[in-house]
């Protein structure tokens, strides 16, 4: 499973690489509003130099000759930009076209099965089902990852099933049970991952252990 950091902010973005683990950046304009980026394509070309793999950068335009303009200008930022697209139909109609250019997609904003279908029919390099936003109004978030992976495996689409909108580990445990390839997530929650009390615990015990050894050794 590939792990993508869910942000915009540069700090965040290097303690994640640093970690070893990471495999790409996602980000948004709502990310991209929290930290006030005033430089939107020097932003995304910083970002792109500090990891290897994929960038998703977010057009803003809805309608298909400006999203087509949006996307060709951010995937000349570097060759690791993904362009995200929303899935609507103009959105739909500009998946197409990039994918028939060789530029690839992050279709965002997923949040049925059957708009998951349309994305990958169109060549979609990813599929982002928002999964937090669906529990957020008590709906089903990892069934529809369930539902994805089933489909995409049933005709064998090559579209990459990134689990987005994650809030907590559990919704990356059950995404990586599923299949999902990728699941995009805050830097708190790449930390949460390696959480546990009993390893804290466990090497708190070790250290002491350990210290009253080199005590006993001294003292003889
Ligand atoms: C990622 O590509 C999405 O934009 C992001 O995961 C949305 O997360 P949120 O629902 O926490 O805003």
């Amino acid at each position: 499973m590939k792990f993508f950091i869910d942000t915009a902010d540069l700090d965040e973005i290097q303690e994640a690489h640093d970690l070893g683990v990471l495999d790409g950046v996602t980000t948004n304009p709502s990310l991209c509003a929290k930290i006030g980026v005033a430089d939107f394509e020097g932003h995304i070309a910083k970002i792109c130099n500090m990891v290897d793999g994929d960038v998703s950068a977010e057009v803003v335009s809805t309608e298909y000759d400006e999203i087509m303009a949006e996307a060709r200008n951010l995937a000349n930022i570097a060759d690791n930009v993904v362009v995200k697209v929303p899935l609507i139909k103009e959105g739909i109609k500009a998946i197409r076209s990039l994918s028939d250019e060789g530029i690839r997609t992050n279709c965002t904003l997923c949040f049925s099965a059957t708009q998951a279908l349309l994305a990958a029919k169109a060549g979609a390099t990813y599929i982002s089902p928002f999964i937090g936003r669906l529990d957020d109004i008590s709906d089903d978030g990892m069934q529809l990852i369930a539902d994805v992976v089933t489909i995409y495996e049933n005709y064998g689409y090559e579209t990459e099933v990134l689990a987005a909108s994650i809030r907590h580990p559990m919704h990356v445990l059950e995404s990586a049970r599923l299949g999902a390839d990728v699941a995009t997530m805050p830097l708190k929650v790449i930390d949460q991952l390696m959480e546990h009390p009993l390893t804290d615990r466990g090497l708190e015990r070790f250290l002491a252990d350990w210290d009253s050894l080199q005590e006993e050794l001294e003292s003889k």
